[in-house]
């Protein structure tokens, strides 16, 4: 009869119970010291060892020669156990027998001593389900057992386990096993079943587990099904629904280069070789969780389940993104994978998915922004509205090699802009407004003049887009309501003062600024329904600011976040 390899190689001796190590040496060194405890809880991720760990323990209680922590495996305890339960050990699953009356058997049979062997052991698998009157039940023997009987409750959520049953037990959690040690268990495993396989299809099956043994050897037994005594690193792969770092990297390096239209390709590619457009989706996310980690922790990381050459690559890859961009890409990508999981369109689906990695990578980092809120921009510079010389020192993100696709994006974008009508946009490409140059007796330049000179550049913009005239003692301004803030400014006044020479009064008044076509940068007002709130809202300083940062930007909608 055949045996699933999980269940043939269950290890029979501490020493074939790969990781673990602190479990496996603490429980060696109780039985070496006869201090058996009476109740112990063993909790960890499922196909880690808690079964397994648990039947080596009873073995090392009951064997003939025992209790000691290297049973013979020859006596008719250790066989029993190896072939299931004996009397003396006890499987229980909680997960059907949950309730008030089977916790009453068994605290019935706890009272008998041993039929045979030394000890009587009870294992719990998923004890969390038991209900928590019948815990109740359970508790009394827990707290005094009598000297025979040892309690394993093994789990996969240690904190649904009553606070009073578990401080009366000892408790050990189990690691999720390592990439390199399930490899080198399977490989193992391989040459006692006589399967070649290659180390790319091994590590294909150790990260299809994730840490857990037994989904790594299941996934194993259906690759010998499908593939015979030969594993293939590609076979398993389409298998397994799993992606090679190579197709996946085609989307890593479409975003380096900022390239929608690839994208596409790689999507349609993977629908014509008729790939499972959810399985890409899943294994993107892994992709970008791995980059992230290794980003962080460098490429030796044992957080990611990779062999050491391929964990290589992935730093190589992960140099080119920021941890930033990276943690976006993270999100949205679970995002996507989410999305998909109930998609009727899935390739639509994966196709806006894949375009908007591109357009996240497209933004600046947050930090960068403000820090360029903090007037790197040199002052005599004349406002950064020229579309080809985009890439302004300033904001090349610093962690990037090679162009930011922000910038490329900004000169791209700004080069296919169609040709704006003359009358809105078409001098807000010129440095200077050509049509309309200021006199030299005009105070609108030589206030402008003087507020560059002092690198007061968003007053020196407000002053570009307004009107200005003095009469007497008082100095007339006509602006966009947007400005208003700023004329408003005690800076401002104080300013006029010193450019003047005598204290004038600012009298602001919101009108059309421009009688001929001066001004409008690229950042001009855009077309939103001015209500209060909108126009509040844009005049304030921090917004007037964004908008120099981002000269391209565009206010779409201005929100209450105070009304639903
Ligand atoms: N740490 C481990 N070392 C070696 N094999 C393991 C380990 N953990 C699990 N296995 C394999 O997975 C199978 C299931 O393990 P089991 O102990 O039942 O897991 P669980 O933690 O879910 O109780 C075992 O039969 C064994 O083949
Ligand atoms: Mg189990
Ligand atoms: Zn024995």
């Amino acid at each position: 009869m055949y045996q699933v390899i999980a269940r043939k190689y269950r290890p029979q001796s501490f020493k074939d119970v790969v990781n673990q190590e602190h479990v496996k040496t603490t429980l060696e060194n109780a039985i070496a010291q006869k201090r058996i405890a009476h109740g112990y809880i063993f909790s960890g991720q499922r196909g880690t060892g808690k079964t397994t760990v648990a039947r080596i323990l009873a073995r090392c209680l009951n064997c003939i020669q025992g209790p000691t922590s290297t049973p013979c495996g020859e006596c008719a305890s250790c066989k029993e156990i190896t072939s299931g339960g004996t009397v003396d050990v006890i499987e229980i699953d909680a997960a059907s027998n949950r309730g008030i009356n089977e916790m009453r058997e068994l605290r019935e049979n706890v009272r008998y001593q041993p039929a045979r062997d030394r000890y009587k052991v009870f294992i719990i698998d998923e004890a969390h389900q038991i209900t928590s009157e019948a815990f109740n039940a359970l508790l009394k023997t827990i707290e005094e057992p009598p000297e025979w009987v040892v309690f394993v409750l093994c789990t996969t959520e240690a904190h649904k386990i009553p606070a009073t049953i578990a401080s009366r037990c000892q408790h050990f959690s189990f690691r999720s096993v390592d990439f390199e040690d399930l490899v080198a268990r399977m490989a193992w495993i391989c040459t006692q079943e006589g399967i070649e396989a290659d180390a790319e299809a091994l590590a294909v099956l150790a990260a299809a587990g994730e840490g857990s043994v037994r989904d790594s050897l299941s996934a194993l037994d259906q690759a010998i099904a499908c593939c015979g005594s030969k594993l293939d690193a590609a076979e398993v792969r389409a298998l397994l629904g799993a992606f090679s770092l190579e197709s996946l990297e085609k989307v890593t390096q479409a975003l380096v280069e900022s390239d929608s239209r690839r994208m596409l390709e790689v999507v349609d590619e993977l629908e014509r070789n008729g790939h499972n457009l959810q399985h890409f989706s899943r294994e993107l996310a892994r992709y970008f969780r791995n980059l992230l980690v290794i980003r962080i922790s460098g490429a030796a990381s044992r957080l990611v389940a990779a062999s050491a050459q391929q964990r290589e690559k992935l730093a190589e890859i992960a140099a080119g993104f920021s941890e930033e961009d990276l943690t976006r890409y993270l999100q949205l990508s679970l995002d996507l994978f989410r999305d998909l999981q109930f998609s009727l369109q899935p390739r639509f689906h994966l196709e806006i998915g894949l375009v908007r990695l591109v357009q996240a990578g497209r933004l600046l980092p947050i930090e960068q922004a403000l820090a360029q809120l903090g007037g790197v921009r040199p002052a005599t510079e004349p406002r950064p509205a020229q579309p080809a010389a985009a890439p302004a020192a300033s904001s090349a993100p610093p962690q990037r090699t090679g162009p930011s696709p922000f910038d490329l994006d900004r000169a791209k974008k700004a080069t296919s802009r169609p040709p704006e009508p003359q009358s809105s946009g078409a001098n807000a490409l010129a440095p200077e407004p050509a049509s309309a140059p200021m006199t030299a007796g005009d105070p609108r330049e030589r206030l402008h003049g003087y507020l560059h000179e002092k690198g007061l550049t968003h007053l020196a913009d407000a002053v570009e887009n307004a009107r200005i005239t003095v009469t007497g003692s008082d100095l007339q301004v006509v602006s966009a309501k947007s400005y208003a803030l700023y004329f408003r400014d005690r800076g401002f006044e104080e300013a006029v003062r010193e450019c003047f020479g005598r204290p004038l009064r600012v009298r602001f008044e919101i009108g059309d600024a421009a009688p001929a076509s001066t001004a409008a940068p690229a950042s001009a007002p855009p077309a939103v329904t001015e209500d209060q709130a909108t126009s509040r809202a844009l005049s304030h300083p921090e917004v007037q600011r964004f908008r120099e940062v981002f000269p391209a930007g565009e206010i779409r909608k201005v929100r209450n976040l105070k009304e639903p």
